[in-house]
């Protein structure tokens, strides 16, 4: 069922506070440049993702001490990916996160993917290491389904805050948001526009026009106004401003559902081994 909030500016999760909206740094195809993060920072984004595997934490790192805004006042978030979740592995994939980002401890940290290779009796006791020596403020995960949840959360001796998963109108993710929510974890969308899939969706399309507004702004608004945080990624400054300017209008309670409806079977853009168009993402 589709619960509609006011679009908070911030999502809580076990006392934690953090922007709702962010911006992505995956790579996809080719490079990223500091000049993106440097624009996001710029025009308010205040909540960036990277992650090891994007190799984009450097630009990051880059990015942050350019753009002039204090460290504290950026929620960064990173991710150990799938190889390194044994807990060696784990500690050495932290250190050097933070030494391509050239800070002292990320704001969250998360599982990227899950490993069923590697057992979550190891790596969950790793996460919350990291956190307790300082590293990162506050631990998740990513990419878990609801049975991989409930084993983390048990296995992890820190709290869980949040979990980042593919969600886009093409995607229904009910089940797995009800049961991030049960356990008091904020729910962050990533691909929140489809990977570019829905800029021709006649829907959409139609909605964003009456509002005059982009469809972009009229899929983040959908997944904010759900009360979901959400990382979008631009290369081009006007749409990273854009994105950016979501909390200023709001969808009708039947805009949201005609958005809801738009979801269909083969959705999902992330393949459940952990694969994004042909690349780890
Ligand atoms: N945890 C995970 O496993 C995982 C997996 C995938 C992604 N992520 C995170 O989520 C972030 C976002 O996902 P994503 O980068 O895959 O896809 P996305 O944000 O859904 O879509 C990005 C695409 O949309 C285009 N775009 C952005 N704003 C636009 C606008 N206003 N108008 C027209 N086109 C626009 C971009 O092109 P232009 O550059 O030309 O604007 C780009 O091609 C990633 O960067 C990453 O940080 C996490």
């Amino acid at each position: 069922m589709l619960t509609t909030s006011p679009a908070p500016l911030t999502l809580q999760a076990h006392g934690v506070e953090m922007p709702a909206l962010g911006f992505g740094t995956s790579p996809m195809t080719g490079s990223m440049a500091a000049d993106e993060v440097v624009a996001a920072l710029k025009s308010g984004y205040r909540h960036i993702d990277t992650a090891r595997k994007y190799g984009t934490e450097h630009t990051v790192g880059e990015a942050m001490r350019l753009s002039g805004v204090p460290r504290q006042q950026i929620f960064l978030t990173t991710k150990v990916s799938h190889e390194y979740l044994r807990a060696d592995d784990f500690a050495k994939s932290v250190d050097d996160s933070l030494k391509a980002l050239r800070t002292d401890y990320v704001d969250l940290l998360l599982v990227h993917w899950p490993n069923p290779e590697i057992p979550l009796s190891e790596t969950m006791p790793a996460l919350a290491k990291a956190k307790r020596q300082g590293k990162a403020r506050h631990v998740g995960v990513a990419n878990f389904n609801i049975a991989l949840l409930d084993q983390a959360i048990k296995l992890c001796p820190e709290p869980l805050i949040c979990l980042q998963a593919e969600c886009h109108p093409y995607l229904d993710q009910t089940k797995l948001l009800n049961a991030a929510r049960s356990h008091g974890m904020a729910f962050v969308a990533y691909c929140p526009l489809g990977r570019g899939r829905l800029f021709s969706d006649p829907v959409l399309g139609e909605i964003a026009q009456s509002r005059g507004r982009s469809i972009a702004q009229i899929a983040l608004r959908w997944l904010m106004q759900q009360g979901l945080g959400a990382i979008p990624r631009s290369s081009n400054p006007q749409r990273i401003a854009d994105n950016f300017k979501v909390f200023d209008f709001s969808l009708s309670d039947d805009e949201m559902k005609r958005i809801a409806a738009l979801k269909r079977a083969n959705g999902r853009i992330a393949d459940p081994s952990g694969r994004v168009s042909g690349g780890w993402d």
